[in-house]
């Protein structure tokens, strides 16, 4: 029960390979990508003291050493102190353009792994083994790399594709649930944007999905790969389509910034009332029925997530606050930002023609 999606990019394409057990055959599967016979492997100590022995033991059963690299978890590992910690091992590990690093863990071990490789003697080969759901969703495919900078976050970065995405699901039946849950927002995203049948499909599976049924779980993640791993090809570096997977992030950054990524709100938290906002200001314009909107909405609560400002514990966040955090986002240009809406489900399309006013309106409510 393992399934291989391509990512097609020319002479950086890739294969996601993605099923249940997948840890014990990274060995064999990442041997024939490089002539290096050591590989760093990059992880968080949570994630070290869950699963490094049974890849380190894969690796060697494949003939290949992996030397740890093992990070503080948390956001702030994504950092320039986080950069010059596994770059400068890197080099001491004598990691050069034929070597490959591996980056074991969650987004935050991907989006650093990835960089730091990207940038590294000018770019060496790195490939993914993701640990959340997010990650084996979302943030191990595509080849967007970044750390945070005092401005915000994912500011410094680059567009470096992994050579390989190893999703083994049975990493996920030791995550939290409310972590699980997160990145189970950004599988709700690809049906929201693009597929009304894997909606439908989530709204009769999510509960098995989440449950712990692999079989539900692998075809979850193996569409949601497949729809990114699409877009992706037909627009690697986000001139135009990419952009839809970033449904529900313009609100979703705002609350967090307001919120102080903090653990008050999880970024997949704040990406799933963003989306479900998005839905109510496509119908407030006339764009998308009350009844999609609502469906929607419907279905976040169902499977545990917020869907409105109000799920938020603490203090509310003011419409004009969360404003000026949209207005910083980096995805306003000429001052106007640049908003994903629905014509329904599965129905993204990108716009900026939306009055401030709406968008004041829907926060407010
Ligand atoms: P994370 O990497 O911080 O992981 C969340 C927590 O789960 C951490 O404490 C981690 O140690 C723990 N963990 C990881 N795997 C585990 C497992 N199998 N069992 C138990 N615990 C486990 O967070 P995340 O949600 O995976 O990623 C968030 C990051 O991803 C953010 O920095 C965000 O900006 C980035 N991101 C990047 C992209 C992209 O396209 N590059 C897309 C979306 C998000
Ligand atoms: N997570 C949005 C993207 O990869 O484009």
């Amino acid at each position: 029960m393992s399934e291989i999606i391509p990512v097609g990019l020319s002479a950086r394409s890739y294969e996601i390979h993605a099923g249940p057990g997948m840890l014990s055959k990274a060995g064999s599967l990442l041997q024939p990508l490089t002539r290096a016979r050591i590989l760093p492997v990059v992880t968080d100590e949570n994630v070290a003291r869950l699963y490094l022995d049974a890849l380190l033991d894969g690796l060697r059963a494949a003939g290949l050493t992996g030397r740890p690299i093992i990070l503080p978890a948390g956001e702030g590992s994504k950092s320039f102190a986080g950069l010059e910690r596994v770059t400068g091992e890197l080099l001491d590990l004598g990691l050069d353009r034929g070597g490959l690093a591996i980056a074991l863990g969650g987004g935050v071990i991907g989006d650093l792994t990835g960089f730091a490789a990207g940038v590294l003697k000018r770019g060496v080969a790195f490939a993914q083994i993701p640990t959340t759901l997010l990650a084996q969703v979302d943030s191990s495919v595509g080849g967007k790399t970044a750390i945070n900078a005092r401005q915000g976050k994912n500011l410094i970065g680059l567009f470096h594709q992994p050579r390989l995405v190893i999703a083994d699901i049975s990493l996920l039946g030791t995550l939290p649930r409310r972590e699980l849950l997160a990145g189970y927002a950004e599988v709700v995203k690809y049906g929201a944007l693009g597929d009304a049948d894997f909606f439908d499909w989530l709204e009769a599976s999510a509960a098995a999905a989440l449950g712990g049924d692999e079989q539900a779980l692998l075809h979850a993640v193996v569409q949601s790969c497949r729809m990114k791993a699409a877009i992706v090809a037909r627009d690697e570096r986000e001139t135009g389509e990419r952009a839809l997977l970033n449904l529900g992030h313009t609100f979703g950054h705002a609350l967090e910034a307001a919120t102080g990524f903090s653990d008050r709100l999880l970024h997949g938290e704040g990406v799933a009332i963003g989306m479900a906002l998005a839905f109510r200001l496509s119908h407030k314009l006339g764009l998308c029925s009350g009844q999609d909107a609502e469906r929607f909405a419907r279905h976040l609560e169902a499977v545990g997530l917020p869907a409105a400002i109000a799920d938020i514990p603490g203090s509310r966040p003011s419409p004009e606050e969360l404003l000026g955090h949209m207005a910083h986002d980096k995805k306003a240009a000429d001052g106007r930002l640049t908003f994903i809406l629905v014509k329904g489900i599965g129905r993204a399309f990108i716009t900026r023609e939306v009055p401030e006013d709406a968008v004041r309106d829907i926060l407010a409510a």
